[in-house]
């Protein structure tokens, strides 16, 4: 990707500082499966959340030599050496394109919107709240730099963090993944979702039920790798493809039968993935699946338009138009919270993506 590499800065910056906030996203078509680096079988489609969201900033000191890379990464006021194998990865596969930070020590803080042990998986929105204070930094280097393609460069880098991070740049909808029905749509890097949206996708729901706050048992890592010589997935890249040109559809027409069954269909087609993968594995819990059946009684009992998707995990996201917020909350209340680990649950809706913070 010649057109991300540095081309040289115009300023010389001694010392600045920079912080974001950047969102974590929920995938309705899913990536699962990728080759070298960071590159997906197949593309894939998510919300943008508001509320879920990493807030970063990074302290740039310009240094007197340029022949490492040095961090150091506070989370939550408390310095981590755990996180750091897997940022000094990160800077290691953007260095090609972002030779500058050999030039500047660096020193993160960050902090989630959301509770560690939640379950949620943090590393889209702390990627790419990293990848756009380095852009930031680069916009100081090269300031005639244009918005767009500071977003498209920081969606890339993101990407080289952690796949699903390079949704995390923009909302409300974002595609990953070149597909041949959407528009401007790479492997490289996520983009907005180019075609209007039906308004009753606006401020779309998605109310977090936390099923399992602890650490997963199988990383994404793992699983994206057993993918390879998976027994099904070539057909499964072709299911995701093909559900992604229909959800565009459905996107654009507002067609919420058609919505909650594709939704639906994604989320146990990723957990089927694992489920038939060698070695095999089971990420949903009993409340899990408990959920889900409470979600289909409902929605049957009440022509709701309440769907389900899940992560790689076991805690359920409850997706749902703004018009049915008021029975929703009721019925998360009444018949859902005995299935949350402590009644913890998380209402969110889709967001615009990351935010310049002031400090
Ligand atoms: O970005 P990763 O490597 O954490 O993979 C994310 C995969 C899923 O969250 C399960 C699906 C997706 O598209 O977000």
């Amino acid at each position: 990707m010649l057109e991300f590499i540095f081309q040289g800065a115009c300023n010389d910056i001694k010392k600045t500082s920079h912080k974001w906030q950047t969102p974590s996203n929920i995938a309705l078509v899913k990536y699962w499966g990728k080759t070298h680096p960071q590159l997906p079988k197949n593309a894939s489609i998510s919300f943008t959340l508001n509320n879920c969201n990493t807030r970063t900033r990074i302290d740039f000191n310009k240094k007197q030599n340029n022949n490492s890379i040095e961090f150091e990464i506070f989370f939550e006021g408390k310095i981590k050496e755990e996180f750091k194998p897997k940022i000094a990865d990160f800077f290691d596969r953007i260095k090609k394109y972002c030779p500058y930070i050999y030039d500047y020590r660096m020193v993160i803080y960050s902090e989630n919107s959301f509770p560690h042990s939640s379950g949620i998986a943090s590393s889209a929105s702390g990627m790419s709240a990293i990848a756009m204070c380095i852009m930031n930094l680069e916009k100081d280097l090269n300031p005639n730099m244009k918005d767009s393609y500071l977003k498209q460069k920081a969606s890339f880098l993101a990407r080289l963090g952690s796949g699903s991070a390079s949704r995390s740049i923009e909302g409300p909808l974002v595609v990953w993944g070149k597909h041949l029905d959407i528009a401007g749509s790479s492997d490289n890097y996520a983009i907005k979702f180019p075609y209007k949206t039906h308004p009753v996708f606006d401020n779309y729901q998605d109310c977090i039920l936390i099923v399992d706050k602890g650490e997963k048992d199988v990383s994404s890592t793992l699983g994206h790798n057993l993918m390879h010589n998976h027994p099904f997935a070539e057909q499964r890249f072709k299911q995701a493809n093909d559900n992604l040109k229909k959800i565009s559809d459905i996107l654009q027409n507002g067609n919420l039968k058609e919505f909650i069954s594709l939704v639906e269909s994604e989320a146990l087609s990723l957990h089927a993935m694992m489920l038939t993968s060698n070695p095999y594995f089971v990420l949903m819990k009993p409340k899990t699946l408990e959920i889900i059946n409470k979600i289909w009684n409902y929605r049957r009992e009440n022509d709701s338009n309440i769907c389900f998707t899940l992560d790689a995990g076991a805690n359920v996201h409850l997706l749902y138009p703004l018009s049915e917020k008021k029975e929703v909350d009721f019925f998360i209340k009444s018949e859902l919270l005995k299935f949350c680990q402590k009644n913890h649950y998380i209402c969110d809706y889709t967001g615009s993506g990351s935010k310049k913070i002031n400090s």
